[in-house]
């Protein structure tokens, strides 16, 4: 039997209507699919307040970092806003600062698929800016990504995804993410070395 796995979603935009939150369902049902269990956090619905390191952490933020500490791999999709990710969705991983002080930190270990939904063009800008992202929080983006430029060609007026082109290929990326997160919790840490010169120390964040 395969391995089980826990994937979570992180949608970063507030519109109804959104198509970076459609593309990521397809892609949860992608993984859905193939065996994983899915959740999905949509900044919409979540409301994180902004992140201030003076206030105190609000239950929400607690829990939306904990249930990511537990699972087993991430997809992120957020809008491509002026050529990176939108506030709502840094706003979001800004909260996973909570998870700096565990041992392993942060997303260490959990592989993550990349999504973006643009207007224009130039969708990849955003897949780059989750890369740093992923790599400042210690995870590992899945090679395969998916920016889908000219949003507006692919998704109907509700934010439902109408090409299925665009939709097998959201799915083979949910699968994908699916089998590397078996693959992290079979085989166990693929982690950094602690000992390496470029690793910051955790104190010094
Ligand atoms: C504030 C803002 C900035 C945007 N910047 C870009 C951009 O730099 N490049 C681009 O291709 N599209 C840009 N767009 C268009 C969005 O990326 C596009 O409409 C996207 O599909 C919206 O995702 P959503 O439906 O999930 O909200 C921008 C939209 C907004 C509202």
């Amino acid at each position: 039997m395969a391995t089980s796995v826990r994937i979570v979603g992180l949608g970063g935009s507030l519109r109804a209507a959104s198509t970076s939150r459609g593309a990521l369902q397809v892609v949860l049902d992608g993984a859905a699919a193939s065996g994983a269990e899915v959740q999905l956090f949509w900044a919409r619905n979540v409301n994180l307040p902004l992140y201030n390191s003076d206030d105190e952490v609000p239950t929400v933020a607690h829990d939306f970092a904990e249930t990511v500490y537990a699972c087993d791999a991430m997809v992120w999709s957020t809008p491509n806003y002026h050529g990176s990710v939108s506030g709502s969705f840094k706003n979001a991983l800004d909260w996973l600062i909570l998870l700096a002080d565990r041992d392993p930190p942060y997303l260490s270990n959990k592989p993550i698929g990349l999504v973006t939904t643009a207007g224009g063009t130039h969708g990849l800008q955003a897949i780059n800016s989750m890369d740093f992202i992923a790599r400042a929080l210690r995870g590992w983006s899945v090679p395969l990504v998916m920016p889908v430029a000219q949003s507006w060609r692919a998704f109907d007026a509700s934010g439902q995804l109408t090409d299925e082109a665009v939709a097998a290929q959201l799915r083979a990326l949910g699968e994908e993410v699916a089998r590397a997160a078996r693959q992290f919790k079979t085989d166990g840490t693929c982690d950094y070395a602690q000992d390496l010169p470029y690793i910051p120390d955790k104190g010094k964040l």
